[in-house]
């Protein structure tokens, strides 16, 4: 059994879809769910699925708590669920090629620092493309540079908003994101 971690900072709908996903899977669970937000709604949903969470500030992040965590639970995989703080270089070190992160377009488009969330879909309605997506990639000291994993698109017309943009975007990633982690994960 392989043990997973989601570091996530808000919401946390990806977060919840994964945890439903692996709640009956032979091969992985999810054994924590990291948050900088103390008040992040993702701590709800792992309650809500009996998952251990844990929470830290930026300054413990840098100081190597996590990954004392990471380590103390005997974490396999870490999957960046809308994580929104600079993951330091030691804890990328950590998991090579374990390491696994979406991000709401399609890479390389909108992607790098200050691309995220509402930012990114609003990037992609000005710049008037027909398509968006998701992408999942694994996470190396380059941020949104790593091996690309999985890409699916979305089509943008001209009456989308950024708003529905994100609707189509997080239907991708629900739809996906748990099924491209199982396959990752090898027994
Ligand atoms: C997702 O769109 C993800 O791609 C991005 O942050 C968002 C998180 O959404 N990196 P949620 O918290 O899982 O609802």
């Amino acid at each position: 059994m392989k043990n997973l971690a989601i570091l996530a900072s808000g919401s946390g709908s990806n977060s919840e879809k994964i945890m439903e996903y692996f709640q009956h899977s032979k091969k992985a669970q999810i054994a924590l769910v990291a948050s900088n937000k103390a008040d992040a709604f993702v701590l709800e949903r792992a309650r809500k699925f009996k998952v251990p969470s844990f929470t830290f500030t930026r300054k413990e992040l840098d100081a190597g708590l996590l990954l004392q965590k990471l380590q103390e639970e005997k974490i396999d995989w870490v999957i960046l669920a809308g994580f929104l703080l600079k993951i330091p270089e030691d804890l990328i070190r950590a998991f090579p090629d374990r390491m696994v992160n979406i991000h709401p377009a399609l890479l390389p488009k909108y992607g790098g620092k200050g691309m995220y969330g509402s930012l990114v879909h609003k990037a992609v309605k000005s710049s008037g493309d027909t398509e968006t997506g998701i992408t999942i990639h694994m996470v190396n000291e380059q941020y949104d540079e790593g091996k690309i994993i999985f890409q699916a698109a979305a089509t943008v017309t001209e009456s989308d908003t950024p708003e529905t943009i994100a609707e189509k975007v997080h239907a991708l990633e629900h739809r996906y994101f748990a099924e491209v982690i199982d396959s990752l994960i090898l027994e």
